[in-house]
């Protein structure tokens, strides 16, 4: 027995070499390379302080949470319209000095929205039913070419997609983007684990694994070496956003001027909560500290609550775009600063597993834990963090269903009233319903224009003006 064995045998994790000695060379060593991916102390820790003592740990956080403080927009009551002016020139200045990474968390399942293919490679636009990726890739584009430096785009993957990914951008020519400036790297796994915390077999040489989360991403900027590639580079301002997300502004000045002109370490944008079960997490301050509650964890009595205005009391919607400091990064994902540590997450999920008998289960319902990290825990560990609020309809619009809320539907409509807005701006007549929804069509690429100013800019510099027709395409 070898000393690995023995390690997992002594933890109680014994039975994952049930099969060893019946599997191949290869498989052998396949299996081998994952248990010693896994640290049975940390495991072991999760599944007695999450498996095993579940319950009552919202109601101790719900007891101190106050809702967070963020910086109106400028058309909100109390903003400072010259205050986001001298952020917008600030994050100008930075994006010019070449200062600015975008990184992109695209490791997911995307169980949800029922896609078989790595999320980002679904189409969204209106009429070109463009990728997400192609999206990001147009935006980041447009911005390299507007400040005259290339933002490099980090792109975390895991081992459920990275292979898929990185072919997809090979096959569409990296979408324009410098080759070089694209770069693919892929989070840490986590083995699943049932009621009693013994690790779950996906097969007899395969432990039943799964991505550690977007928490992970920081972990794997570090590991990957892509933290020592940004410092190499200049960059120190990592401008992050989750891969469903089409309408995300990748790159804000605005948003990148307040998380330096702060010199904030993490710096994130809300909007309020468009009703109290909306499934966002909330911006939250417990002693001193802002944090962010997930959605499942915080309380109904306070997701119902409202202030004497009427409003929702914790409205602070989380919408996962926020901005790194590239040090504070490479402080949490190194491990090196024992005092700021993401934790794990339980999901209770259903996972197929093969038995000691060898045979294969197929659960109907939940039958598993797995571990996730969320990337927003580094809240609390950062210094002077900001938090601004942003227009939902410029920021804002999800693709995680297949249908209903948040689907490819809704989200292309919220694009489609986007361009109409931008066009509505540059003195174009177009007809809308009380939604501001066209009765056309069409489609503005971000290398046309990606704000109304530069929308406005570029129709007036057209020569020949087209019909805004259905099926129309500016690029
Ligand atoms: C997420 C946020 C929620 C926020 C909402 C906004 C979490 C746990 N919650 O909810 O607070 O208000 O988005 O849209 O994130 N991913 C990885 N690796 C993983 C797991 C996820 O890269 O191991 C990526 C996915 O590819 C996706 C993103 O993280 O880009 C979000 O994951 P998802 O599980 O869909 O979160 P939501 O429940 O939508």
């Amino acid at each position: 027995m070898s000393k690995l064995q023995k390690h997992f045998e002594s933890n109680g994790q014994g039975h994952v070499f049930t099969f060893f000695d019946e599997i191949t060379d290869s498989e052998q060593k396949h299996l081998l390379k994952q248990a010693s991916d896994i640290d049975l102390e940390e495991l072991s820790e999760l599944v007695s302080s999450l498996v095993q003592n579940t319950g009552s740990k919202n109601e101790t956080i719900a007891d101190s949470l106050e809702p967070a403080e963020f910086t109106p927009r400028p058309e909100s009551e109390g903003g400072n319209p010259s205050l986001w002016i001298e952020a917008r020139e600030k994050g100008e200045s930075a994006l010019r000095a070449g200062r600015v990474a975008a990184f992109t968390v695209a490791g997911g399942q995307g169980t949800r929205l029922g896609y078989d293919g790595p999320k980002g490679t679904f189409g969204v636009t209106p009429v070109l039913k463009k990728s997400l990726f192609q999206v990001f890739a147009e935006k980041i584009l447009a911005s390299s070419l507007i400040f005259g430096r290339p933002v490099p785009w980090y792109i975390l993957t895991s081992i459920i997609n990275h292979d898929e990914t990185v072919a997809f951008f090979a096959e569409n020519n990296f979408f324009g983007l410098p080759e070089d400036k694209v770069h693919f790297f892929s989070q840490g796994l986590m083995p699943a684990v049932d009621a009693n915390g013994k690790i779950l077999m996906a097969d007899k040489g395969q432990i039943a694994l799964s991505p550690d989360g977007h928490g992970g991403a920081l972990r794997a900027l570090v590991r990957s070496g892509a933290i020592r590639q940004m410092e190499a580079d200049g960059i120190d301002t990592i401008s992050y956003f989750q891969v469903d997300n089409p309408l995300v502004r990748c790159i804000d000045p605005a948003f990148i001027g307040f998380h330096l002109m702060n010199n904030s370490e993490l710096s994130s944008k809300m909007v309020p909560k468009a009703y109290p079960e909306e499934k966002v997490g909330v911006f939250c301050q417990a002693n001193g500290q802002a944090l962010v509650v997930e959605y499942s964890d915080l309380p109904e009595r306070l997701a119902q609550e409202r202030d004497e205005n009427g409003e929702i009391r914790f409205r602070a919607g989380s919408i996962a775009i926020h901005i790194f400091d590239r040090n504070f990064v490479d402080r949490l994902g190194s491990g090196r600063d024992e005092s700021a540590k993401l934790p794990f997450h339980l999901a209770n999920k259903k996972v197929s597993f093969i038995d000691e008998s060898g045979t294969i289960h197929e659960p109907d319902e939940p039958n598993a834990y797995k571990f996730e990290m969320f990337v927003f825990d580094a809240l609390p560990f950062a210094a002077n963090p900001v938090i601004i609020e942003t227009d939902r309809a410029d920021d804002f619009s999800p693709v995680k269903n297949a249908s209903g809320i948040d689907s490819a539907e809704t989200s292309a409509a919220d694009q489609l009233r986007q361009f109409t807005r931008w066009a509505k701006e540059a003195g174009i007549g177009i007809e809308t319903d009380e939604t501001g929804l066209p009765s056309v069509t069409f489609e503005v690429s971000p290398l046309f224009g990606d704000t109304p100013g530069r929308f406005i800019s570029a129709w007036e510099a057209l020569e020949h003006k087209p019909e805004l027709t259905d099926g129309l395409v500016l690029v």
